[in-house]
């Protein structure tokens, strides 16, 4: 083997090993090993076509995200705000149905990026983004850097799964500790880091940002009567579904379920921003059916995310969980979604700065998924 190939081999193992969730090296090391293979094969002009890692630096963007076609298309949900509408909701579907009751599965509406995941005899073949719901890109590269999703499942299944695809608290806070480190512009916020993330071409980089995924529905290949089931099969096989999930027997125990995971918003390592609801038997869903946009036996219910106005008093310096400093604002308090408030992260210093903010501004302040609410907004002054 030449040295060209043979380094080609060791990198894959490592990648290996990163995915199956082993320690490996550090990513400073991972990094020189992949400049140092790029170096070679540029000296040796020696081109290792399907094997090099170091592919996915001479792919452009159209080459390296094919268009794929949903089969079924990706929906999205309704939007409901408040108990009584959902218990609106479940009455107009028992309505249709003629039964006294449903049972529902809850789970928790992660606040990333929507995934379709396709196993092909048991082996990670595609991982295709939602796009317009019709198509979306093939990012099956940057997926596979996920160490909680599995690339072979213990069954040689043929399989399509979706779920959630997003950036945790604090991989996100690490991200921009870093990007800080290296006087890079901070990201805003962890979704659209996640897509942007998605869309890398340098898988690395992908790598090192540490995306995260739940799968939350299964479209074809497991025998289940119900979604439950089938959430709990995907379990069994490895795939990573959100262990907050919960069978209820009817809507009231689904209120219940609601109101206990709302205060859960701010302590999660994830950003939620509210809850699912799924007609929890196969046959009910498909008697159900789907609208143009959003199948009727599913829907959303949001946390709200109440506004309030007050006044900036003062500044203090907060030390977030990674130990990245965070200026964070002493405003008059103020009541916002219930409780009283009296400080509001600003993130970074250059959030201040774009923000243009002075002690005395009138700002908005919003309950976001963090501990402490944000400020959006600033009246000029
Ligand atoms: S089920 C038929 N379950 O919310 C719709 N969606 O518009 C299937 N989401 O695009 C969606 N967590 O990306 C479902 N536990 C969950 C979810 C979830 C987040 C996202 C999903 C979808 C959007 C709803």
């Amino acid at each position: 083997m030449s040295k060209t190939a043979e380094l080609a081999q060791h990198i894959h193992d490592l990648n290996h090993a990163y995915y199956c969730d082993v320690a490996t090296v550090p990513d400073e090391e991972y990094d020189g090993l992949v400049s140092q293979l790029q170096a070679l094969e540029n000296q040796a002009g020696e081109f290792l076509p399907e094997a090099s890692p170091t592919l996915k630096f001479v792919m452009n963007q159209q080459e390296a995200f094919p268009s794929r076609k949903h089969s079924p298309p990706m929906l999205s949900l309704g939007n409901l705000y408040s108990e009584q509408e959902l218990l609106e909701w479940d009455e107009s579907l028992r309505k249709i149905l003629g039964t006294p009751a449903l049972s529902y599965t809850c789970e928790l509406k992660i606040d990333g990026l929507a995934i379709s995941l396709i196993y092909e005899k048991g082996r990670l073949a595609t991982a295709v983004t939602r796009g317009d719901g019709t198509e979306g890109d093939e990012v099956t590269a940057n997926l596979r850097t996920i160490p909680e999703l599995p690339v072979t499942l213990p069954e040689p299944l043929n399989l399509e799964v979706r779920g959630e695809v997003f950036l945790s608290k604090d991989a996100f806070e690490r991200l921009n500790q870093r990007r800080a480190a290296e006087n890079e512009p901070l990201f805003r916020n962890p979704r659209n880091t996640a897509a942007g993330t998605l869309r890398t071409l340098d898988t690395s980089e992908g790598r090192r940002r540490r995306l995260g995924v739940f799968v939350y529905a299964c479209v074809s290949g497991i025998e289940a009567a119900r979604h439950s089931a089938a959430l709990d099969r995907l379990a069994e096989l490895g795939f990573p579904v959100n262990p907050e999930r919960h069978c209820v027997a009817s809507i009231a125990d689904a209120l219940e379920y609601c109101r206990k995971r709302e205060p859960l918003l701010a302590e999660l390592p994830y950003a939620i921003d509210g809850v699912v609801l799924k007609v929890d038997s196969y046959s009910t869903q498909k008697q159900l059916g789907v609208t143009a946009k959003s199948p009727r036996w599913a829907t959303a219910y949001k946390f709200s995310t109440e506004q309030a106005e007050s006044r900036i008093r003062g500044v203090e310096l907060g030390v977030g969980r990674t130990g990245v400093i965070t200026p964070i604002a002493l405003v008059d308090p103020v009541e916002l979604n219930g409780t009283m408030v009296g400080r509001a992260t600003l993130y970074n210093f250059e959030q201040v700065r774009s923000l243009r903010l002075h002690l005395g501004d009138l700002v908005t302040l919003e309950k976001g998924g963090e501990i402490i609410p944000k400020i959006v907004s600033v009246a000029p002054s």
